[in-house]
């Protein structure tokens, strides 16, 4: 996919990371039950589940429960909406079992018969991708997760911002970029106002937030209520923590930069990758991380006016399959409230969020790198955290961007879309 793709994004430099990649239980069932190939050799009823053989060497057993549910007929499926039409408080039998199944063109079906005669068809390349377990294949993107580190910079995906206005192929590849490995450059983007709103509205729209109703400017402030539009120090963090709904994405466009080569230089650092090293390292620091929340506080004025916002996040989520699922780290938007389950293991977590934070700041793990006048970064905000140097203004030594934020419901909705449109296939 990604080679086929890239043949149309003359910019792009794709890159197979393949080191601390993550090789999931999950992504082996994606790969082995998405083949357009898959076809169905056998059936078998057992007493709960049907047995169904695949001509990849494969035995899956689908309960008759979750089939009578998932039937595609359109008496219990709406063709065009694409959802079910029955009401499970009425029409459910948790003990229903299947009097027939038949495998018909060559594989490519299976038909059921249930007890009150309905017949229900599904094809193959439909239970493949719905098999019970194979559940990469909702949610993200069906990409392999791409872990990276202090060598990234060379490395990035890189795309010109033109083509990923005018071709499909070209925004596909650069939204799959960003969810396999999380942080992309953009480049060729101008000088001009208001091209991140252009990009935004390419995909979907930029969401309107606390600091600004879409686009929001990056640049220092008298009484800034914020220390990112301040020259100071600004650590590695996750944007939007105080959110209870931490945004998914941000997309930030540097149009002016201070000429001091070091100042106001931009890091970064794959939030997954460093947790998966603590938890290899030091599991039991892993599990207080993710296990305690933090509060996280935000409160100032901006062009909406004031606002006053605090949410709790694990520093560490995960899913209950055991994968990383959000860093939410921003140590200068730390609340002072501990939680009193965490009061008698306090010295415990202390040290386990500044090993993370120690970690974090390593040359293996981080990147640095000023990004220039031009040049736009899109980035997931619940994995790779950002941070920048210092910088002072001065006459015309001054920084200046433009950033807009995005939910990942609508980045994967354009990528599915466009796969669609573009007949593809992952
Ligand atoms: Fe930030």
């Amino acid at each position: 996919m990604s080679s086929f793709l890239s043949k149309f994004c003359q910019t792009a430099r794709l890159h197979s990371l393949r080191f601390a990649s993550v090789a999931t239980n999950t992504n082996s069932l994606t790969q082995r039950f998405s083949s357009p190939t898959l076809r169905i050799t056998s059936v078998q009823l057992k007493e709960k589940e049907l047995s169904i053989q695949w001509n990849n060497s494969s035995t899956v057993d689908l309960p008759y429960v979750f089939l009578r549910d998932n039937c595609q007929e359109p008496e219990s499926f709406d063709q065009v909406a694409r959802q079910r039409l029955f009401n499970p408080a009425f029409t459910v039998d948790l003990n229903i079992r299947a009097t027939d199944a038949q495998v018909n063109e060559g594989g490519k079906q299976l038909t059921i018969t249930w007890p009150d005669g309905h017949h229900s068809r599904y094809k193959s390349t439909w239970l493949g991708r719905h098999c019970i377990g194979n559940t990469a294949m909702s949610g993200r993107l069906p990409v392999e997760t791409v872990y990276w580190g202090g060598d990234y910079y060379d490395k990035m995906p890189r795309f010109d911002y033109e083509m990923l206005l005018e071709d499909d192929r070209c925004l596909l590849e650069c939204l799959l970029k960003v969810e396999s490995h999380g942080l992309v450059l953009i480049e060729n983007v101008g000088t001009q106002l208001n091209q991140v709103k252009r990009f935004c509205d390419r995909i979907y729209y930029p969401k309107p937030c606390i600091y600004g109703k879409g686009v929001m400017k990056v640049e220092n402030k008298p009484n800034a209520s914020h220390i990112s539009l301040t020259g100071v120090e600004l650590p590695l963090h996750n944007d939007f923590v105080y959110y209870d709904y931490t945004s998914g994405l941000h997309i930030l466009h540097f149009i002016h930069q201070v000429s001091d080569p070091t100042a106001g230089a931009s890091q970064f650092c794959d939030g997954f990758h460093v947790a998966e090293v603590l938890r290899e390292r030091n599991r039991a620091a892993f599990d207080l991380l993710s296990q305690y929340p933090v509060q996280f506080v935000d409160a100032g004025c901006d062009v909406l006016g004031d606002y006053d916002t605090e949410a709790w996040h694990n520093t560490i989520s995960v899913s209950s399959n055991g994968e990383i699922t959000e860093v939410n780290y921003s140590n200068h938007s730390r609340g002072p409230h501990i939680p009193s389950t965490l009061m008698d293991k306090l010295y415990e977590w202390y040290a386990a969020y500044y090993e993370l934070s120690h970690l974090l700041y390593l040359p293996d793990y981080m990147i640095e790198f000023k990004i220039q006048p031009g040049q736009m970064v899109m980035l997931n905000n619940r994995r790779v955290l950002h941070g920048r140097s210092a910088f002072k203004v001065q006459g015309n030594e001054y920084r200046y961007g433009e950033i807009c934020y995005m939910d990942w419901d609508e980045i994967r909705s354009k990528a599915r879309v466009l796969m669609k449109k573009l007949s593809l296939t992952l």
